[in-house]
């Protein structure tokens, strides 16, 4: 059994890849090294480097003898960069998604556990989102993501109307995911929010917190903070659930259910670094939600998962990661 990891070369696609790896799951990766990055690949793991856009790669990969299913983490993320460049988005998670789930059925291979994401809903009118909550996404990075679990939905539904062996799927849709699992590989994200604060700290800058003036506790904005190796074991639990054909929700929300502010994310670090973390207060980002937290019950009941890590484990991995890459001259954003 050999599972087929898109986007395994970047920062949650090869804490993935370690997942399977420490399972005994065989993995290959397919990734075209747009922002991942070859390190960050364990060694002797098979590599492809092509698009998900590209349907004649993936036939060939996708007939290789024994894939059992596809993790598809490959794509675009950065919800504010999508509103200036939405067919950009559009193109890779949309049409890369269905060009892959085409290339899936005619290579007959079955089972899918599709990246989704919290901004599917988009700002939540409920203190705890669940996966009955309303999808409300607010740019087309959300928006893709949405029509992403659409595409698996219909063409699941398709499958089965044909008669056809079914086709097994999953979405899971990660909250805010950080931290180190792997030494040597980090969130390079110039967009997120611990990159660029443990950039601007490792460097003695002022980071800037984008608005303090959030209808929350302190003011800064709230969010579910995961660490990316317990993400990365949700996706085992999924790929063994669907192999062992049993049907999955069409949705897991991954979180730990716990609201964390940037100023509180601040003071975790501070407590990390043993120093005082100076920072600026600059205006709101464009379509920052003030809070966004989930419940995790159903994957917990479902999956058998449960997020392992606490806050502090979550920044003291993410700064050693940083400060490891800093040493060795490799650390740098993007
Ligand atoms: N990091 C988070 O907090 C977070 C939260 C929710 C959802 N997600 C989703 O998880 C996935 C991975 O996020 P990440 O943080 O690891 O990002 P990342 O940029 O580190 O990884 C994305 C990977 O996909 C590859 N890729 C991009 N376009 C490709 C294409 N056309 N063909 C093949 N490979 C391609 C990149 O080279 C990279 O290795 C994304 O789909 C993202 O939307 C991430």
């Amino acid at each position: 059994m050999t599972w087929l990891v898109t986007g395994g070369a970047g920062y949650v696609g090869s804490h993935v890849v370690r997942a399977f790896i420490d399972n005994d799951i065989k993995v290959m990766v397919y990734d075209d090294f747009s922002s991942g990055r070859r390190e960050f690949v364990p060694s002797g793991v098979p590599i492809i480097e092509a698009s998900i856009t590209d349907a004649d790669s993936l036939a060939q990969v996708l007939h290789t003898p024994g894939i059992t299913g596809v993790v598809h983490v490959a794509g675009l993320k950065y919800a504010g960069v999508s509103v200036q460049d939405p067919l950009e988005f559009y193109r890779v998670n949309v049409e890369g998604t269905r060009v892959l789930l085409a290339q899936c059925v005619a290579a007959d291979v079955r089972n899918f556990v599709f990246s989704s994401s919290a901004s599917v809903f988009g700002t939540p009118d409920v203190d705890l989102v669940t996966e009955e909550s309303a999808l409300n996404p607010e740019s087309p990075y959300g928006e893709s993501k949405v029509i992403g679990e659409w595409l698996l939905r219909d063409l699941a539904r398709a499958e089965a109307l044909q008669g056809r062996p079914p086709f097994r799927h999953t979405s899971l849709r990660y909250f805010n995911v950080v931290g180190s699992g792997a030494p040597g590989v980090y969130d390079v994200s110039p967009h997120n929010l611990f990159p660029i604060l443990l950039d601007a700290v490792s460097e003695e800058r002022r980071p800037e917190l984008f608005g303090d003036d959030y209808a929350t506790p302190d003011g800064s904005c709230v969010r579910d903070y995961i660490h990316v190796a317990d993400v990365a074991a949700a996706h085992v639990l999924a790929a063994r659930a669907l192999a062992a054909d049993r049907s999955l929700a069409p949705a897991y929300n991954l979180g730990r259910g716990e609201g964390v502010s940037v100023r509180e994310i601040i003071a975790a670090v501070e407590a990390v670094v043993g120093r005082a973390v100076p920072y600026d207060v600059g205006p709101r980002r464009a379509g920052d939600p003030a809070r966004i937290v989930t419940s995790a019950d159903l994957a917990r009941a479902e999956l058998g998962w449960k997020a392992s890590e606490d806050l502090l484990e979550m920044v003291a991995s993410a700064w050693k990661a940083w400060t490891d890459a800093s040493v060795e001259g490799s650390a740098r954003l993007g």
